[in-house]
C-alpha cells in the first residue's frame, strides 16, 4: 500500500515514534514516505489559534491509500499545527487513516484520548476511515518497548 506518514514534532519525540512506525511498515511490504508539517514562528505553542496559523509546508496526501498522521498534545488537546493542518484538506474520502499522538504525561487521560478524539472526529468530518489510533506516554517507564509494539501492531491493521 502507497503510505505517507504526515507528522507534526516540535522537539521530536513524535517524529521519533514515526520514524519507528515506517520501519515496521516497511517490513511488512508498504511503501512509505514521512512528510513534516511546520508551521512559522511561535505557532507551536498552545496559545496559537489554528485560524490564525500560518503553516509553511502542508505534506500532499492526495495520491497515498494510507495516511498516518502524527503530533503532540498541547495543553490536553490535538495540537494546533495538526488542526490547522487538517482544516486545510478538503477531502479524505477513501482514505484509511492511522492517528499517533505523543504526549509527556504518563496517562492517555491526561490529553491523549482527547487529541484522538478531535482528530478522529476532523477526519470522519472529511470522510477518512480512521482504521488504528495509537498514544505513546512520554514519561513512562519502558517507553521504547511501547513505541515498538505500537508501531507492529498499528503496521497489522493496515
Ligand atoms: C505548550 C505545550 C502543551 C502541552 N500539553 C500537554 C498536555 O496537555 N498533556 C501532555 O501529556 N503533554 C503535554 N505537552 C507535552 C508534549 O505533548 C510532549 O512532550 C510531546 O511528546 C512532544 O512531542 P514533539 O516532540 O513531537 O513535539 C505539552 C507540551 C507543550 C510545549
Amino acid at each position: 500500500m502507497n503510505s505517507i506518514i504526515v507528522v507534526h514534532s516540535l522537539t521530536g519525540n513524535t517524529y521519533s515514534v514515526a520514524k519507528k512506525m515506517k520501519e515496521k511498515l516497511m517490513d511488512n511490504g508498504h511503501t512509505v514516505t514521512i512528510e513534516r508539517i511546520e508551521a512559522e514562528g511561535n505557532a507551536d505553542k498552545t496559545e496559537g489559534n489554528p485560524n490564525k496559523l500560518r503553516l509553511t509546508s502542508l505534506p500532499d496526501i492526495s495520491s497515498y491509500d494510507l495516511v498516518i498522521l502524527g503530533g503532540p498534545v498541547r495543553a490536553f488537546s490535538m495540537s494546533p499545527v495538526v488542526a490547522a493542518y487538517l482544516t486545510s484538506i478538503k477531502s479524505l474520502q477513501g482514505k484509511k487513516i492511522i492517528l499517533v499522538v505523543t504526549q509527556f504525561f504518563p496517562f492517555p487521560w491526561l490529553g491523549g484520548n482527547r487529541a484522538i478524539a478531535q482528530m478522529k472526529s476532523i477526519c470522519k468530518s472529511k470522510g477518512g476511515s480512521v482504521i488504528g489510533t495509537g498514544i505513546v506516554n512520554w514519561n513512562r517507564r519502558n517507553r521504547e518497548n511501547k513505541i515498538v509494539e505500537l508501531a507492529e501492531s498499528l503496521s497489522k491493521v493496515v
